[in-house]
């Protein structure tokens, strides 16, 4: 009898040796994904979307496309016209434009390239709801834009302002990279 509780008592331990040992090598959901990046793009032309997609090929990035809530008609693009809907936005610091979807879990992200096109010089209003948005304490954010020449300088010191808590690492204009080129950049991120 007494041999019976002792090999009983033995086996229990193991049995509860084994499951400790199982739940302790299991990371928490958090510490899974914490080093998922997300690209994150707003275009209208389809540029930046280019860009956007090739840097989150380099990076196995998650994509997530920023979707106006109303769509920019080429009347709304057209810069041209003062009055243009992108014009009255941009001059209007304050403006928020609505967008019509939502990131999945942003919390699993450690770090999010925000891509956008330069308007009058700076980022879209839309980028600025998108991060207002998001709790981006603790992540790392990085502005990349296309334009049709002009820098990201604006933008990133914007961005700085509105990204509470995050690092927002200094931008980079992406048109006319090559893949090499694109790809030591990144690297040299080190996210
Ligand atoms: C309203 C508006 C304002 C723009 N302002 C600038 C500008 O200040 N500097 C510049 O270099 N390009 C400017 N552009 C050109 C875009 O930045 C450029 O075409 C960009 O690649 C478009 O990206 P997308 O195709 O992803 O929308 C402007 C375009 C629009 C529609």
């Amino acid at each position: 009898m007494k041999k019976f509780f002792a090999t009983l008592l033995a086996a229990l331990t193991l049995c509860m040796l084994t499951a400790c040992g199982t739940s302790a090598e299991e990371k928490s959901p958090a510490a899974q994904t914490s080093d998922k990046i997300l690209v994150a793009y707003f275009s209208c032309t389809g540029n930046t979307k280019k860009a956007a997609l090739e840097v989150a090929e380099l990076l196995k990035a998650d994509t997530f496309e920023i979707v106006p809530a109303q769509a920019y008609t080429s009347d709304d693009l057209n810069y041209q016209v003062e009055n243009c809907r992108a014009n009255v936005e941009q001059k209007d610091s304050a403006a928020r434009p609505a967008i019509k979807n939502k990131i999945d879990n942003p919390a699993q992200y450690k770090a999010i390239i925000v891509a956008f096109p330069i308007w009058w010089g700076a980022e879209p209003r839309i980028i600025d709801t998108f991060v207002e948005s998001l709790n981006l304490s603790g992540k790392v954010i990085v502005p990349v834009c296309t334009s049709g020449g002009s820098d990201i300088h604006s933008a990133t010191s914007n961005l700085r302002a509105l990204c509470k808590g995050a690092d927002v690492r200094d931008g980079q204009r992406l048109n006319g990279m090559s893949k090499d080129g694109l790809k030591a950049w990144l690297d040299g991120l080190k996210l």
